[in-house]
């Protein structure tokens, strides 16, 4: 039986009762940039818990502790404890829970609840999008008024070059640029018409899975280098707008750049 969105809406705030201001511990997993706190791996095994029960037998992929039990479920949640770790250890309001609930492969229920924010966005597939209760809709401002959430690659510099060149390039023909450090409260921010688009070169799924239906149960419209709905299994690049003429821009600003490389 599925589950009650009202019901995820309930266990993700009580989750986020883990996200202390103090006290958690911080690690590097392998390089200086990535990090998890003992809050990340308190938040998910706060969910996988409390999720399992609610949805018994259903699969889960999470970034903390390589949690990847996906194949042969009908449900499979996708969770990132934290998005915007970097953000969260410095105490930084832009960091959240990103919970989605995938049925037959496809996104079917999304939560971002960023609590610092104060605001909980929520998605249930065919039913419009909500921020704390309230349906939201993505702005009609064209590319050239467009505001662009973007980041530098973080966790693969030697990408920065390529990422560069074509946040330039989209920068010169949009309005201006903006980088929070949580691509899951910018993809819930996009679908409340605080932004327009979206590129960055590699993400996971549990940085979009949620937001992504957030932003597409917005009006807006997400895609990956090649014009498909990003991969729920791989990371993949990411591109979104709220309107489809800013999606096909933003692809062709990516193929100029990329086209060349081998990606
Ligand atoms: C990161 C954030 C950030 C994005 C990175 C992600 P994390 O997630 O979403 O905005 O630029 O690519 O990895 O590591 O804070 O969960
Ligand atoms: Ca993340
Ligand atoms: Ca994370």
């Amino acid at each position: 039986m599925k589950p009650d969105i009202e019901q995820i809406i309930e266990i993700v705030p009580e989750a986020s009762g883990l996200m202390t201001r103090s006290g958690f511990q911080i690690h590097d997993k392998g390089s200086r940039e990535n990090l998890v706190t003992s809050s990340d791996l308190a938040v998910q095994d706060f969910l996988t818990a409390r999720l399992s029960e609610l949805l018994p037998g259903s699969g889960f992929l999470c970034e903390e502790e390589d949690l990847a039990d996906v194949s042969g479920h009908e449900y499979v949640w996708i969770i990132d404890p934290i998005d915007g770790t970097t953000n969260y250890a410095r105490g930084d309001e832009n960091c959240c829970i990103s919970v989605a609930l995938i049925r037959g492969g496809d996104p079917f229920m999304g939560v971002v609840f960023s609590p610092w924010r104060g605001e909980c966005y929520w998605a249930e597939k065919g039913r419009g999008a909500f921020c704390n209760g309230h349906p939201i809709h993505v702005s009609d401002r064209p590319y050239e008024n467009g505001i662009l959430f973007t980041a530098m690659s973080t966790y693969h510099k030697e990408w920065a070059r390529y990422c560069s060149e074509i946040i330039y390039d989209i920068f010169m023909s949009s309005n201006d640029i903006r980088r929070t450090g949580s691509a899951a409260v910018e993809l819930c921010l996009m679908a409340a018409g605080r932004g327009e688009l979206y590129f960055e070169m590699c993400l996971k799924p549990w940085d979009y899975a949620a937001g992504a239906l957030i932003l597409c149960e917005a009006g807006g419209c997400v895609c990956s280098f090649d014009g498909e709905f990003p991969s729920l299994r791989n990371p993949s690049l990411l591109l979104a707008a709220n309107r489809r003429d800013s999606l096909d821009r933003l692809q062709e600003a990516v193929h100029r750049h990329l086209d060349a490389m081998p990606y």
